[in-house]
């Protein structure tokens, strides 16, 4: 059989494989460069990146480890790849995976197995079943071992410190088996090269963006008061698959009236009321890319005078950060604008004493204090987005905003019913509450959070989420109402072509 016949008789075989590739759009070369940039940070020995496991309750969707998916793109439960670093280079590489079984693909659907797994990573492939013996021959040479994993957090109850993770229990089976082998936790020094998102990794976060924004758009258009929250959850939800998302990057928030003021309401069931704000807080994950886009939007279609206010002063603070937002800026400046607008806003509302006015934020004889602006925007400023919602972001080790940074704003000022009875009981406290209830009761149950995606390249910084977020695009899209979801824009979702 000469070798282009070959060939043409294994395509039928190989096109499915092809097609279900589980490599997101970025190439094989790109997620090598990553393994050598990590490699050389990490000190010589073994090196070992844990995979996320098959969920230990049947049936709940499986997601990749995000630092096992940076590093090799490879998206089945229950991998590993073990490499041996000698000096300047990677001496020795293997990925170890679920075998190929027909009778375990009845149920789990096509797996690569080590030859696909070879094929996809340029890296040799065996049966994670073989784990356990090589990690074992490793541990006997006496090299140290650097493993990326669950470490530190767990699932068990809070506090529970000596519950190990799997990931923890199979290193101190080795610790207790080779007495004085070195294993060091190294998931920070993958986290901080993921704080730099590369062009393929920021077009991925564009297209989340630009799914979340569509959301956005649906929910706007269609929410109307007498609607429970589930069903703008549904329809945002549903407008991300139809639009080629994985899935939701996090738990979607839709909170009215008084939900809209606690920060991760996510039980979504309440009939939402004419005069409610809503807050939507929603993100689609797009090849395992997060964005995450906050809208706030009066359930009348038209904000009262009240909620105007509130909302402007959010408004006001995340323009004040976007103007600071600059390549090469320290990231703080951002933060800083921010809080002064929140601060002097609520001074003018007088829901606080004055823009610098504190409260005892503990009790004693001298109690720590704390600003009383952050009573109503207890969060920060924003954070970074990739592989999590909440990713790791290049400011946060360098201070300033760099190429490859990709990061939301999203301040909010949130007057919950009980904000003034949070505080700690002091005199002091007792005195600022009498002063402040009667503000807070007018203002009750105002929640307003804008949050938008941002990315920097070369060219500087630039918003990513242009859903309607000033008061007049925000009523006139609720005002021109819905007609329903459309059918899936196939074109949008087979449009994307990976730079
Ligand atoms: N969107 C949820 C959060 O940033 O916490
Ligand atoms: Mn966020």
């Amino acid at each position: 059989m000469n070798r282009r016949f070959a060939f043409a008789a294994v395509l039928p075989f190989l096109l499915p494989v092809l097609l279900a590739c589980p490599l997101s759009a970025q190439s094989t070369q790109e997620f090598e460069r990553r393994r050598m940039q990590f490699a050389t940070r990490v000190p010589d020995g073994v090196i070992v990146v844990l995979g996320a496991r098959e969920p230990a309750q049947d049936y709940l969707s499986f997601s990749q480890a995000p630092s096992f998916n940076y590093l090799t793109g490879f998206e089945e439960p229950d991998a590993a790849l073990v490499m041996v670093k000698k000096g300047v280079q990677v001496a020795w590489a293997m990925m170890f995976v679920q075998p190929k079984l027909p009778s375990r693909e009845v149920w789990t659907g096509v797996r690569l197995g080590v030859r696909g797994v070879t094929d996809l990573t340029s890296i040799r492939g065996r049966v994670v079943t073989e784990l356990p013996a090589v990690l074992d021959s490793l541990a006997r040479t006496g090299m140290a071992f650097n493993v990326v994993g669950q470490f530190g957090a767990t699932d068990g109850p809070e506090g529970s410190a000596d519950v190990r993770s799997p990931d923890e229990q199979m290193m101190d089976a080795l610790q207790k088996k080779y007495a004085g082998l070195k294993v060091t936790p190294v998931n920070d020094l993958v986290e901080e090269l993921r704080g730099t998102k590369s062009p393929a990794e920021l077009a991925l976060i564009r297209r989340a963006a630009d799914i979340t924004v569509r959301a956005q758009k649906e929910a706007i258009a269609a929410l109307k008061d007498g609607m429970n929250e589930f069903e703008i959850q549904a329809l945002i939800e549903y407008t991300f698959r139809r639009n080629g998302a994985d899935r939701p990057s996090f738990a979607t928030i839709v909170g009215s009236g008084p939900n809209a003021t606690t920060l991760h309401y996510n039980a979504n069931d309440r009939f939402i009321g004419i005069n409610d704000l809503v807050v939507m807080d929603i993100g689609a994950s797009y090849k395992g890319y997060a964005a995450d886009v906050t809208r706030t939007v009066p359930a009348s279609g038209k904000f009262s005078p009240t909620q105007r206010e509130v909302y402007t002063i959010v408004r006001d603070a995340q323009a004040a950060a976007e103007r600071q937002a600059k390549l090469g800026a320290p990231s703080r400046l951002m933060n800083d604008s921010a809080n002064a607008v929140i601060a002097a806003g609520l001074a003018r509302l007088r829901l606080i004493d004055s823009p610098d006015a504190t409260y005892d934020c503990s009790t004693g004889a001298s109690p720590r204090q704390c600003p009383q602006y952050r009573m109503y925007y207890m969060h920060g400023l924003g954070h970074g987005i990739g592989l999590e919602v909440h990713d790791p972001e290049q400011y946060y080790y360098t201070a300033k905003l760099g190429p490859g940074s990709a990061f939301t704003l999203e301040p909010g000022i949130y007057v919950r019913e009980r904000v003034l009875d949070e505080m700690p009981d002091t005199p002091r406290n007792r005195e600022i509450a009498a002063r402040l209830r009667p503000l807070v009761t007018f203002y009750r149950n105002i929640g307003v959070r804008i949050e938008d995606d941002y990315v920097v390249t070369e060219q500087g910084v630039e918003g990513i989420s242009r859903a309607p977020r000033e008061i007049a695009e925000i009523e006139a899209l609720m005002k021109a109402g819905s007609t329903g979801p459309a059918p899936r824009d196939r074109a949008f979702v087979e449009g994307y072509k990976a730079p």
